[in-house]
């Protein structure tokens, strides 16, 4: 899982703002959204509370789940850890911003195709942790399924279905992409 190690010019802008609430700007899913946080807000916090996107889960609140995964510059991070000033004017990917036209992304059509869950409350973490994965290998082994989702527990134990939901996933993502 990527950090969100802000640059040392970056942390002076963050050390400088607060300690009330700061207007700042977050690009989720490609929209830009205005909010008032104060410098401790973390980003998951600020999407489920402040925006009202309530699909990155909170569970631990202590970056050990994943349950809050979500893409932060194409890379995935536990939303819990990363402070929402550090993502200012950075692309935020969300479960949100999967699907298009009402239609679902051919992530979670595999998720659902493979029954790769059982509660459901670690899905949209591990479905953001597979796009990622999927970003930078279209065609992954299962070994680079297993080392990609390391990061995101399954407390219901539905991994081998979810192994199988990516390997499918590809797939689905595959002929869509010759399709277009
Ligand atoms: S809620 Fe963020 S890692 Fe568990
Ligand atoms: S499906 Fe319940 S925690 Fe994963």
């Amino acid at each position: 899982m990527a950090t969100t190690k802000a640059p040392r010019s970056r942390k002076l802008k963050i050390a400088a703002r607060g300690p009330g609430k700061t207007p700042i700007t977050l690009i989720v899913n490609g929209e830009t959204r205005e909010v008032l946080v104060e410098p401790r807000r973390t980003l998951l916090d600020a999407l489920r509370k402040d925006l009202g996107l309530t699909g990155a889960k909170k569970a631990c609140d202590e970056g050990t789940c994943g349950a809050c995964t979500v893409l932060l510059d194409g890379k995935p991070i536990y939303a819990c850890m990363a402070l929402a000033l550090e993502c200012e004017g950075r692309a935020i990917e969300t479960i949100e911003g999967l699907a298009r036209n009402g239609k679902l992304h051919p992530i979670q059509q595999a998720f659902i195709e493979e029954d790769a869950l059982q509660c459901g409350f670690c899905t949209p973490g591990q479905i953001m942790s597979v796009k990622a994965l999927l970003n930078e290998n279209p065609k992954p082994t299962l070994e680079d399924v297993k080392r990609a989702l390391s990061g995101n527990l399954c407390r219901c134990g539905a991994y081998p279905k979810i192994f199988k939901a990516a390997l499918r996933a590809a797939k689905l993502l595959e002929s869509r992409n010759a399709q277009e």
